[in-house]
This record gives structure tokens, C-alpha cells and sequence, in this order.
């Protein structure tokens, strides 16, 4: 696929204190300048948190009643542009954030907190924060960055393993990212934190959850419609929500939609990898009011 050919694997370097690389960083500028309106939505995670479940159900929330073909026809990294993202022969996140004719604008970011732009502050928007348990997250990041050709080269396992604790994968430490937006929660009302793990336990009640945030009340069938569309086998099985329209990704290594489970690390942990990795984790987050389930 001469596509392909464009992208080479990015390179990891320190950036303000976070390891990023050149694709999401190159727009620096603009990111930072990035003019948000009061009723824009961002929704945030650390990736493979579950961005992309939240994305469709807040898509489907605003639109799939008035405009459902948006679900079988617009890629979902248009419908929720990704802000921060400048792929060569791509529009940036920026450039298609800002042409978005909906309102609300729903908008993707995995920036640390310290990184936002200080628009979405200063206009009090709402935020959807979605965090998942560190060790499915990092086995899901992994594949992903196989995967994904303009990601940094992930190695082995094992070695992945020990980048994820020190925090030197694309976006920086995990501990950091869900740490300091929890913090925020705190200070900021207008701050959603949701757990792909409760998703997966109740997604019904978890969609009830945020429509409360959100002020939202959609009536029992709207709610069963979207709760279908976003079924597992439904978004993997829809060429809009399953990322097979991308390019950069090479789903003979494997897929976008690959698993949707809890507890998939164990089919990856040695039992010395999780015991290096839990007595490390301990040290790590010592904020006891956020608390991860590994299981469900
Ligand atoms: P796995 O790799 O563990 O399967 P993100 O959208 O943040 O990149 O996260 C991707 C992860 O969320 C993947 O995890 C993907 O399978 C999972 N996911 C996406 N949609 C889902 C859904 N409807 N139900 C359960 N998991 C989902």
C-alpha cells in the first residue's frame, strides 16, 4: 500500500517533561492557541483508555437522532477530531476541529493535563475524562504500537514493560495522566471521570451517568440504539468505528477493535513481571481516592 509508505516510526523525545514525538507536537503553536467555545466537549484519556467507545457514545448522544448516517459514513477521527494529531498529508487535529459544523464540537485529546490548551479553561467547557486500569491499558498500548507504523517501535513485552513504568511511551507516564486529572476533579465541576472498566460492567448505567453530567435525557429507545451501536462486536464490525479507513495501521499485526476485556494482562504478565510491576505501582500512586479494578 504505497499510503504506508509515507510514515516512518517517530521517535521518542522529552517535551516539557513528557516524552512525546513529532506528530503531535509540530502544531505546538496552534494546539496551544486553539480558540475553544463554551459548549465544546473534550474528551480526554491516557490512550487506549477507551476513547473511542466514549467518542461514538457522545456522537450518537448529540447526532444519531438527528443525523444517524453520520455513524455509517463519517470515520470516527473526523466526527471527534483528534486535536493534537499532525499526520503528513493529513488535516492537523486543529484544522478539522475547527471546521466542524456541529454543535456541540466534540473533541479528542490525550494530553497530559499540564498541556491543554488554555482555552478550554477559560470557557469552562465540559470535559470527559475516561481512565483505564494501567495494566490492560499498557497491554492494549502495546499492541497498538506494533500496529501503528508512525508509532515509536514498542520492542518486546518485556522490555515494554519497564518503558510503561518509567513512563517513556508517547504521552508520557500513565501514573501522572490519570493522577493529575483526577486531581483537577477537585477544583473543576465541569470534570466527567468515568472508568472503561465500569463501562464494561454496566455500559447502560455508565451512559445514564454521563447523560446526567451532561444534561442530557434521551428517551428509552434512543438510549437501546445507542447502546447496540455501541456494542463491541458492532463497533468492530463498523468500518467507521473500527479504524480500518486509517492508514497508518496494519491490521495484519493486529487490530483496532482487538479485544474490549478486562483482565487481558493476565494472558500477558509473568507472574515476576506483576509482582515487580504491583510493588512498583504501590510507590507510584499513593492518592488512595482513585482506585483501579484489574477485574470485573
Ligand atoms: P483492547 O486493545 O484491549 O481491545 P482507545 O479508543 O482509547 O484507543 O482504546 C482502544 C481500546 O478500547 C481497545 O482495547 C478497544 O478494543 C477498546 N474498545 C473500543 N470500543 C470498545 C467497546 N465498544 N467495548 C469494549 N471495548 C472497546
Amino acid at each position: 500500500d504505497p499510503k504506508k509508505m509515507e510514515f516512518t516510526r517517530s521517535v521518542l523525545f522529552d517535551f516539557h517533561g513528557v516524552q512525546m514525538t513529532k506528530y503531535f507536537t509540530e502544531n505546538w503553536e496552534k494546539i496551544q492557541n486553539f480558540q475553544a467555545r463554551p459548549d465544546d466537549i473534550l474528551i480526554a484519556t491516557y490512550p487506549k483508555a477507551g476513547t473511542t467507545w466514549v467518542s461514538v457514545i457522545l456522537d450518537l448522544l448529540y447526532f444519531g437522532k438527528t443525523a444517524p448516517e453520520r455513524h455509517t459514513s463519517i470515520p470516527i477521527y473526523e466526527r471527534v477530531p483528534f486535536l493534537e494529531i499532525t499526520f503528513p498529508s493529513m488535516d492537523s487535529g486543529v484544522d478539522l476541529a475547527e471546521n466542524l459544523a456541529t454543535t456541540p464540537r466534540l473533541i479528542k485529546t490525550h494530553l497530559p493535563i499540564q498541556f491543554v490548551p488554555k482555552s478550554f479553561w477559560e470557557q469552562n467547557c465540559k470535559i470527559v475524562y475516561v481512565a483505564r486500569n494501567a495494566k490492560d491499558n499498557m497491554v492494549s498500548y502495546f499492541h497498538m504500537d506494533r500496529m501503528t507504523l508512525t508509532q515509536p517501535d514498542p520492542g518486546d513485552w518485556n522490555t515494554y514493560l519497564h518503558r510503561f513504568m518509567e513512563g517513556k511511551v508517547l504521552f508520557g507516564s500513565w501514573y501522572d495522566h490519570v493522577n493529575n486529572w483526577w486531581k483537577k476533579k477537585q477544583t473543576y465541576s465541569k470534570l466527567h471521570y468515568m472508568f472503561y472498566e465500569d463501562m464494561i460492567e454496566d455500559t447502560g448505567r455508565e451512559i445514564d451517568k454521563l447523560c446526567f453530567f451532561l444534561g442530557l435525557s434521551p428517551s428509552a429507545e434512543e438510549k437501546n440504539q445507542i447502546m447496540y451501536g455501541v456494542q463491541f462486536d458492532n463497533m468492530k464490525k463498523n468500518d467507521m468505528t473500527n479504524y480500518s479507513t486509517f492508514h497508518v495501521m496494519d491490521f495484519k499485526i493486529s487490530t483496532f477493535m482487538r479485544k474490549g476485556e478486562v483482565g487481558d494482562w493476565k494472558n500477558h504478565f509473568t507472574v515476576a513481571q506483576n509482582e515487580e510491576f504491583e510493588e512498583d505501582y504501590k510507590k507510584r500512586m499513593t492518592d488512595h481516592t482513585l482506585q483501579f479494578r484489574t477485574e470485573v
